[in-house]
C-alpha cells in the first residue's frame, strides 16, 4: 500500500486535477484499489471535480470524531473511492488537521486491500498542507513550467526531505511548449527532481471540470488524458503507453 501526498508550493497548479485523473485511471484502467482523500480542508474541490455532489458525511466529520471513516467513503463509478471534505464553512468549526495523520493510519488498517491512497493537499507549507504531507510516505509535486512556481517546488522538496518522505518526482502541468516556459530539462535542473510526466494546458480539462467528470473519462482520447495515463502507468510500474498520433490510432482500436 502506498500513501502519496500530492503537493505544490503555489495554489492552482493542478493538484486536484492530477489526483482525480490519476485516481480514476489507476482504478479503471490498471484495476488498482485506490482511495482519494481531500486534505485541502479549507478549500476542498475533489468531490466537485469527481461529480460527488451529495456527501452528507465528510472528512471533517471524521476529524471531529462525529462519524466513522467508512461513512465518509464514497464510491466513484471508475472504481476509485473518494473521501471528500465539506464545502460548508460551519463544518470547519472544531476540525483539527493534526488528526489527519491518525485518520490515514486508520484508513490503512480498515482498507488493507488498498494499493494507492492519494492525499490531495492544500497548497503551500502552512499547517494544513504540512498535515497532509506528514500523513504520507511518498510525495508527488505538481508544478507549472514557470520559474517562481518551480522555485516553490524546491522549498517543498526541502521540507519533504526533512520529513523523510520519498520524493516521486514532478508532474509538470499546463505545458504549452511556448518559448517563455521553462523546458523540462530546466525544471528538472532547478528542482533537482525527475519529471514523471507532463500534461498539456488543454481546454478539454476545463470542459471536463464543467461536467464534473475527470478528463480521462470525459475525453479519453484527449492529449491531456493520454498524458495522465502515461503518468499513472509510471506510478503503477506499468508499460507506458505511446503518445502522439501513433498512440492515438492504437487507442482508437484498443
Ligand atoms: N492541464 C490543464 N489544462 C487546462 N486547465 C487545467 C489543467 N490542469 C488544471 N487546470 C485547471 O486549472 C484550475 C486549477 O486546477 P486545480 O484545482 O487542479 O489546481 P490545484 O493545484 O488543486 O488548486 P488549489 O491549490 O487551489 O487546490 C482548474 O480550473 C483546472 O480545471
Ligand atoms: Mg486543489
Amino acid at each position: 500500500m502506498r500513501v502519496i501526498s500530492v503537493v505544490s508550493g503555489k495554489g492552482g497548479v493542478g493538484k486536484t486535477t492530477a489526483v482525480a485523473n490519476l485516481g480514476v485511471i489507476l482504478a479503471s484502467k490498471y484495476k488498482k484499489n485506490v482511495i482519494l482523500v481531500d486534505c485541502n480542508i479549507t478549500t476542498p474541490h475533489l468531490g466537485l471535480y469527481m461529480g460527488i455532489d451529495h456527501h452528507p458525511v465528510t472528512l471533517n466529520h471524521v476529524l471531529k470524531g462525529k462519524a466513522r471513516l467508512s461513512e465518509a467513503v464514497y464510491h466513484h463509478p471508475s472504481g476509485a473511492k473518494v473521501i471528500p471534505s465539506s464545502l460548508a464553512l460551519r463544518e470547519l468549526d472544531g476540525v483539527d488537521v493534526a488528526n489527519i495523520k491518525s485518520t490515514i493510519s486508520r484508513l490503512k488498517k480498515e482498507y488493507p486491500e488498498t494499493d494507492f491512497i492519494f492525499l490531495d493537499c492544500a497548497p503551500g507549507l502552512g499547517r494544513e498542507a504540512m498535515a497532509g504531507m506528514r500523513s504520507s510516505e511518498e510525495i508527488l509535486f505538481v508544478t507549472t513550467p514557470y520559474f517562481p512556481i518551480v522555485a516553490d517546488t524546491v522549498k517543498c522538496n526541502q521540507v519533504a526531505g526533512e520529513l523523510g518522505l520519498k520524493p516521486l518526482g514532478i508532474v509538470l502541468n499546463m505545458k504549452k511548449g511556448n518559448k517563455h516556459e521553462l523546458s523540462s530539462v530546466e525544471v528538472e535542473g532547478i528542482a533537482e527532481l525527475p519529471i514523471i510526466g507532463s500534461v498539456s494546458l488543454h481546454h478539454d480539462v476545463l470542459k471536463s471540470l464543467h461536467k464534473r467528470i475527470p478528463v480521462a473519462i470525459n475525453s479519453p482520447l484527449s492529449k491531456a488524458s493520454v498524458e495522465f495515463v502515461q503518468i499513472a502507468a509510471a506510478l503503477a510500474g506499468e508499460k507506458i503507453p505511446k503518445g502522439g498520433f501513433f498512440g492515438m490510432i492504437l487507442r482508437i482500436f484498443d
